[in-house]
């Protein structure tokens, strides 16, 4: 077995039961997007990509219960299937500092690497499949769809973001906002289409919304 493929097991091993919307299909998707954005980004390193989109969420804090322990199990594992220090440094390198919270205070620190894995990531996040993905994740958590009398909820916490959130109203505080923040021209491009085809849905949604009243 090559090395991606041992990868792949891994990951399918660890996130299988995942009902939140980080399971296998996620992943594989943020593979096969990655591989499509490397194609315009030749000084990129092809398996260290590949390998960080396949990882990119077997150490999220949201998805297992001790980071740490986790983070050592897979550098061991890296190290079985012969990947050097330097590689191991590289795809963790990628892997802690993805997520969209430390994003903020690590931005400059991403390899190009990283940023086809966080573009790869984050176009998931929109578009027919970010719809999908988000009523989904907010099905699980026991959101409503949409509630007219929407406050604003910076200072909520995460728990009472869910109890007191609502799905579309996820769209504006960060659907709608992920294409201006993507890191490489193919990815870019790939957004500003899925960003429109958002707002048509959101409108589409407003207007079937308003004609019930
Ligand atoms: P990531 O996979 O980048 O770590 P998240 O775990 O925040 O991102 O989100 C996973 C998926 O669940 C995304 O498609 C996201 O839009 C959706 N999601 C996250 N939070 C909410 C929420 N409060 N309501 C609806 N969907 C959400
Ligand atoms: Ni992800």
């Amino acid at each position: 077995m090559n090395k991606i493929n041992l990868i792949s097991k891994y990951v399918k091993n660890k996130l299988a039961k995942d009902k939140t919307g980080h399971s296998m299909d996620h992943v594989e998707r943020v593979v096969k997007m990655a591989k499509k954005i490397l194609l315009s980004e030749p000084k990129a390193n092809p398996q260290i990509t590949i390998a960080a989109a396949y990882l990119h969420d077997v150490i999220d804090e949201k998805l297992v219960d001790n980071v740490t322990v986790e983070s050592l199990r897979l550098k061991l594992y890296l190290t079985d299937c012969q990947f050097d220090e330097n590689e191991v440094d590289a795809i963790f390198n990628i892997i802690d500092n993805m997520s969209f919270s430390k994003n903020i205070e690590f931005k400059n620190h991403l390899s190009l690497e990283g940023q086809i894995v966080q573009d790869a990531d984050r176009l998931d996040a929109i578009g027919a499949i970010g719809i999908a993905r988000a009523f989904y994740y907010g099905g699980h958590f026991g959101e409503t769809i949409y509630s007219e009398n929407q406050s604003p909820r910076t200072l909520l916490n995460k728990q009472q973001y869910r109890e007191r959130s609502t799905v579309i109203n996820h769209f504006y505080e960060k659907l709608l906002k992920i294409p201006s923040q993507m890191n490489t021209k193919a990815a870019i491009e790939i957004a500003a289409h899925r960003k429109t085809y958002m707002q048509n849905f959101l409108n589409e949604f407003k207007s079937e919304y308003d004609m019930q009243k």
